[in-house]
């Protein structure tokens, strides 16, 4: 199985009824860390990072000289230093959206030339910065920023390599596969757009490189069919545009999106099978439309990480609604966690210290924010809670800490890395402080 299959970390194990993560007791890591705690396991991530490489290494073969394959993690799944240590100890580079991203790296040591700048509206001065850091790859999304790159980079005497981000008119989400001409998308050039873009990056072509295209179809994607079309397009497209203008484009990101297991009944297909899949769909296409073997950039986010991380809760105050649901209340909730408020989003739970107890109760797991909405897990089966009790919400690796707020003033979450029966701390817990370190109060009104 994959590490993406997995509906919890892949150390995950069970010791005189207690879970334990990458050889340590949960139990030992709230006491330690408090909670609410964003705990990491590293062993997931290597795994799943080395599953995308053995995936793919046939296709590598096609051309010793050069690597063919080349993995980005989406760093807005989760951006830390730390994590991204590991993840480029593994070979991959790094998809990132803003000046934050590129800067958590380039403080990480993270290999800059490694590193793709993607996004619908970079602004200025984060290009500047980009182009300071000398990253490698600039995914240009529209007419404006051709021109906003162009100017910056003869302003700083820089040549760039880009790929044109295009929407290839493909949507697919978990449930849901759109394919028209025509994706009404907030990002990258519709085709009809792409040879007018081409020509512009053209005009400048002392600074700006086109190496080749760019598309990203949805996330948490449970369907391969919508990665043979993305295939089918990108590579007509790569074909079209050389034969229109001369050129030599060797080079496709088909984004990310892979979908991972939340709950028992989400099946992701294993990334062996998506790696081949696409694999075979590249060979057919390269076949048909008479091009070289291009570099293929994939750009996975909650894949990697997702799996990876664990969420410890205390258990609070408790209500029971006369004939009605039972709430249990933790001491996190939607600023940690926003997806199940923004996307009613699903999870699976236990308690830590009863993972072999009888599944008797069924609970609302609630968060501690002033807001009804403010629900973790609706109706879910858990042994006999007691105040105290320590609640793990598996999965929480993506997409969580990256979106977590100060929402009620309340400090976000520490995050640990665990491995081998060792823990570490990654992100320290806010302080009061910190919730107040940025707030100013004039002199005017002092006194
Ligand atoms: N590449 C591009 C251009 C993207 O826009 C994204 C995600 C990815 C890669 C990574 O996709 P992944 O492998 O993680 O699915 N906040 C939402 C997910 C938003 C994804 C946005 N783009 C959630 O919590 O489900």
């Amino acid at each position: 199985m994959s590490t993406n299959q997995f509906t919890k970390p892949a150390t995950a194990k069970v010791e005189d009824n207690i879970l334990t993560i990458g050889g340590c007791k949960t139990t030992d890591l709230a006491k330690q860390y408090k909670t609410p705690l964003y705990v990491i396991d590293e062993e997931s991530i290597r795994s799943v990072c080395r599953e995308y490489q053995s995936a793919f290494k046939k296709y590598n073969n096609k051309n010793p000289n050069k690597k063919l394959f080349r993995p980005l993690y989406a760093s807005k799944a989760l951006c830390v230093g730390a994590l991204a240590k590991i993840i480029s100890s593994e070979g991959f580079g790094f998809d990132t959206v803003s000046m934050g991203e590129i800067y958590t790296l380039y403080k990480a040591g993270i290999d800059m030339k490694t590193v793709l700048f993607n996004g619908n509206n970079k602004t200025p001065e984060e290009l500047e910065l980009a182009l300071k850091a000398d990253i490698g790859r600039y995914s240009v999304d529209n007419f404006y920023e051709i021109e906003l790159l162009s100017e910056l980079t003869k302003k700083y005497n820089k040549k760039v390599d880009v790929l044109l981000r295009i929407t290839p008119g493909i949507e697919c989400h978990t449930h849901d596969y759109i394919k028209t001409g025509q994706i009404d998308s907030k990002f990258g050039f519709d085709l009809h757009q792409v040879d007018e873009a081409v020509e512009k990056i053209l005009k400048n072509y002392e600074y700006m490189h086109i190496k080749g295209i760019h598309a990203h179809i949805g996330s948490q994607i449970f369907e391969d069919k919508c990665y043979y079309d993305e295939i089918e397009i990108l590579v007509e497209e790569i074909s079209r545009i050389n034969k229109k203008f001369g050129l030599k484009l060797d080079e496709m990101n088909m984004g990310g999106g892979l979908g991972v297991k939340y709950v028992k009944t989400d099946k992701p297909p294993a990334i062996e099978e998506i790696g081949n899949g696409i694999i075979s769909k590249l060979e057919e296409c390269i076949e048909k439309y008479g091009i070289e073997p291009p570099v293929i950039y994939i750009e996975p986010g909650r894949s990697i990480i997702s799996t990876a991380g664990t969420t410890l809760y205390t258990i609070g105050s408790m209500k029971q609604v006369l004939n009605g649901t039972k709430y249990v209340s933790v001491d996190g909730g939607m600023a940690d966690n926003p997806r199940p408020s923004m996307y009613q989003a699903a999870y699976e739970a236990d308690i830590v210290t009863k993972m072999n107890d009888e599944k008797a109760e069924k609970v609302t797991i609630a968060g501690r924010f002033c807001e009804s909405g403010d629900i973790l897990i609706k109706d879910i089966m858990l042994p006999k809670i007691e105040s105290g009790d320590i609640l793990c919400v598996y999965n929480t690796g993506a997409y969580n800490y990256s979106m977590a707020s100060n929402y009620n003033s309340v400090e976000k979450p520490a995050m640990v890395l665990v491995n081998n029966s060792q823990s570490d701390m990654i992100i320290n817990r806010e302080t009061l402080d910190d919730l107040i370190s940025k707030q100013v109060i004039p002199d005017r009104l002092k006194g």
